[in-house]
Order: C-alpha cells, then structure tokens, then sequence
C-alpha cells in the first residue's frame, strides 16, 4: 500500500473518531446514563408545571440561588444576630440536578475528551511520521555536492568515498567500461547517466542478508564481513552467497552538482556482470586469500 493510500486512511479514521466524539459530547445530557433525567423525575416535573408551581420562582443556576442568598443577606442588614444554643444542622449534599452536573456525566466528558485528545495526538504522530521528508535525507533525492569535488574525495580516500545522509558508496567509472555498460546498465538509465559522468552509486547494503558492506583498501573490492561476498569496486558480484552485485541508485547532475536519488533501489546486475574486468589489487580483507 502506498504512503499516500496510508495517510488518506489515517486522516479519514481520525475524522470519524473526532466526529464520533463531538456527538458524544453533544448527546452527553440527552441519553440514558451520562446525566439524563429519569423518567420518573421528568413525570415529575411535567406534574409539578400542570399544579401550577411559577417557574419564574425557580431559581435555574447555582448562582441564581447564591446571588439570591447574598440580596438576603444584604437586605437583612450586616448586624450578626447570636443564635444562641442551636443544635446544628447536619448537612445535605447538594441536589446534582440543581448543580447541573452530575459526577457520571462530568466523568463522561472528561473520558471523551482524553480519548479525543489521544486519539488527534496519535493521527499527528502517524501524519508526521509518513510525511515525505523534505530535507534530503535518505528516502529521497540527496544532493552530494559538486562531481568534481566528489572525484577529488575518491581520489583521496583510496578510491571509495562515503556519503552516509545517502549510505552510498561512490567510486569512479572507468570510461573505458562504458560501452559494455551501456548494455548492462540499459535497464537503469539513472545508474547509466553517473557511469556516463564517472561515478557510480552504490547503496550499502548487502544484497545477500543486508549487512553494511565496508570497502577493502588492499583488494580495492568491497568485502562483506557477515557470509565473505564480494563485489569488484563498482559493485558487480566477484564471489560469496550474495544474488547479485550490490544494488545502487541513479546520479542525476545539473550544473556539476551531483544528485544521488534513494528513494529508488536500482537491483544490482545478475551474477557474471564484469563490465571493468577489475580483478583484486592485493591481499583480501575477507576469507584471507
Ligand atoms: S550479508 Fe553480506 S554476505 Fe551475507
């Protein structure tokens, strides 16, 4: 399934659980259970309207009824009147109909409102994660700077050049392998355009059970310490497990800056592929021959 097919799912779950929510909130007070009247009590109520009772007598809020008692207060003067020996009255708990909100339907709320929170938090985290990335990190196109910058690293750092915010291994393309290229390569046009410009791209994978695959500066192959594959330096399979030579990405270049697109893996060439003919420059990092 692709990121895109991902992210219209998510965004449509997240949606109907937030519309889910709102009209549980909404229908909080009207249903049975989260604070609603009994029937009894409203049979109650409907027989206490038809007996007369003056609603406008009923004081709707909580604060009606305190600012009611604070006009009685006020209207009775400040002067403290002893009570003398009283018995005191034991307290009542407040009618939650009165109040206007029972502890279930408080509960209620509060419930819908952590799992809505929970819920938009999740959505983010997974709308965020699937984003494409725009910073040219690995997974898309990275720019690798200017080709002969590049050729001077490889030449520098005894024929590989690594570019980790790639995993790639770049090294040159002899020119004079490029007419056998043109037919191995003919599948790849992206990997055809680098070795037509020099350099090659290879992704540091094995192709065999995926270890990091390290250079070998005296073979000047890559040699994979995990099951012994190795790969000629431009990749193509010389001995070990591995399917096929290593896989790589295609090199765009435009106004000498150098492109290397990972957000494709170009498969590695069949077995036999030996376009350069490179045989090992000295002794071998692995299998010790
Ligand atoms: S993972 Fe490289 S040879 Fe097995």
């Amino acid at each position: 399934m692709s990121s895109g097919a991902i992210i219209a799912i998510v965004i449509a779950a997240v949606v109907v659980l937030g519309a889910l929510a709102a009209i549980t909130i909404g229908r909080g007070r009207d249903v049975r259970g989260a604070g609603a009247l009994t029937r009894e009590t409203r049979q109650r109520d409907k027989q206490g309207v038809s007996a007369g009772t003056q609603l406008d007598t009923i004081a709707s809020s909580s604060k009606e009824v305190e600012q009611a008692a604070a006009d009685a207060r006020t209207s009775a003067g400040t002067a403290i009147t002893p009570v003398g020996n009283v018995a005191p009255v034991p307290w009542v708990a407040p009618d939650p109909e009165v109040i206007g909100a029972t502890r279930r339907h408080f509960l209620n709320v509060s419930m819908v409102s952590l799992m809505g929170i929970s819920l938009a938090s999740f959505g983010g985290a997974c709308l965020a994660f699937l984003y494409p990335k725009k910073g040219g990190g690995f997974g898309s196109k990275v720019a690798v700077g200017k080709l002969e910058d590049i050729v001077s690293s490889i030449t520098a750092n005894g024929g590989f050049y690594y570019f980790p915010a790639a995993r790639t291994w770049i090294t040159a393309y002899p020119k004079d392998a490029l007419p056998k290229a043109s037919k191995a390569y003919a599948a790849a046009p992206a990997v055809l355009s680098g070795q037509t410009n020099g350099i090659n791209a290879l992704y540091q994978k094995c192709p065999h059970l995926g270890c990091r695959v390290p250079n070998c500066p005296s073979s000047q192959w890559f040699e994979c310490p995990c099951h012994g594959s190795q790969y000629n330096r431009v990749g193509e399979k010389k001995a070990g497990p591995a399917p096929r030579g290593m896989d790589r990405f295609g090199v765009s270049i435009v106004a000498d800056n150098v492109t290397v697109d990972t957000s494709i893996v170009v498969l590695g060439p069949p077995i036999g592929t030996n376009t350069t003919g490179q045989e090992a420059e000295g002794p071998h990092c692995v299998g010790g021959k």
